[in-house]
């Protein structure tokens, strides 16, 4: 290959990995869940959660006292393996990924197109943005 050729291959693949990274989301307010969750997860807040809590114990200063700078997998494993107190372990992925949903969009983190996933890795990754 004549070196320009090859130079321009190398230049070709660095543009690509940068530009993948730029869109990787790392923090709770990236937009990692969509809006159609959140709302789920406000029904599901209400049923399930509302009558030992009220979401101000997840907002605010609340939220950046406990979870802000944690792993967002910390607050997922909280709820799927010890919430509801009475009935642990009962709510499925696409429950507990809304009820989180609901948590970050009340704390006024924005929205985006991809649902948040229930992958422990994937959310392992992913920072607990500071609330407003
Ligand atoms: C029967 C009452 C009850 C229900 C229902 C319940 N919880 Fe809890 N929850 C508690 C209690 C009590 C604590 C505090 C326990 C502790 O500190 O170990 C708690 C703690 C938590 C925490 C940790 C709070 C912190 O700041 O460390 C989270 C998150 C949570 N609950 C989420 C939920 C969600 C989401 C639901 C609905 C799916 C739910 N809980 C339903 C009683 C309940």
């Amino acid at each position: 290959m004549r070196p320009i050729l090859k130079r321009l291959g190398t230049l070709a693949i660095a543009a690509g990995l940068s530009h993948c990274a730029e869109q990787l989301p790392q923090t709770s307010a990236d937009g990692i869940f969509t809006a159609a969750q959140a709302d789920r997860g406000a029904a599901l807040f209400g049923q399930h959660c509302a009558r030992c809590h009220s979401i101000q114990e997840f907002t605010g200063p609340a939220f950046n006292a406990v979870w802000a700078g944690t792993p967002a997998s910390a607050m997922y494993l909280r709820i799927a393996n010890t919430m509801p107190m009475d009935q642990p372990g009962s709510l499925g992925t696409g429950q507990t990924t809304a009820l989180l949903a609901h948590i970050l969009d009340s704390n006024g983190m924005p929205s985006g197109n991809q649902p948040l996933p229930g992958d422990l890795p994937w959310l392992t990754g992913i920072q607990m943005a500071t609330a407003d």
